[in-house]
């Protein structure tokens, strides 16, 4: 069966507590339940990772076997070259999500490092963001069969 890692960057441990006028009220343990009823239903197994440190997600990157990463990158979307580099070296089908919309935020946040070495970007849909990623880096796996 085709693997599809899914990576929840720092702070995403605290969905459903953290600022939930921007972010909502879903836990990491609810999306995570979602995200694996989903991949089923679409015949990818997951496997999924959170961490609050940049190194080990760099680490995980690297090291998977999986066939594709659908990431949300947290604030390291837009400080981290050491992830980005990570993807550019992996080079496999990858997909960026993000809860908010980055783009009508803060400025600080329009600039993704990240977006321009994976295959695409999803941005302000809640929750769902999660879904169209993955049915979107589903296709894009299928496509390569
Ligand atoms: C986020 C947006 C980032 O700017 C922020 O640092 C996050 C969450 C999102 O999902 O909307 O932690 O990636």
């Amino acid at each position: 069966m085709k693997k599809i890692l899914v990576i929840h960057g720092p702070n995403l441990d605290l969905l459903g507590k953290r600022e939930v006028e921007i972010y909502g009220k879903c836990t990491i343990d609810d999306i995570n339940k979602e995200i694996q009823k989903l991949a089923a239903s679409i015949g990818f197994e997951c496997e999924i990772f959170q961490s609050n440190h940049e190194g080990d997600i760099v680490a995980r990157i690297g090291s998977t076997t999986a066939d594709g990463i659908l990431i949300n990158p947290a604030a390291y979307t837009h400080t981290s070259v050491a992830i980005r580099d990570a993807f550019s070296a992996k080079n496999i089908p990858a997909v960026e999500i993000h809860l908010s919309n980055i783009y009508a935020r803060e400025e600080f946040r329009h600039k993704s490092l990240i977006a321009p070495v994976v295959t695409g970007q999803i941005s302000g849909f809640g929750k769902a963001s999660y879904a169209l990623g993955l049915r979107a880096l589903a296709e894009i796996i299928n496509e390569k069969r």
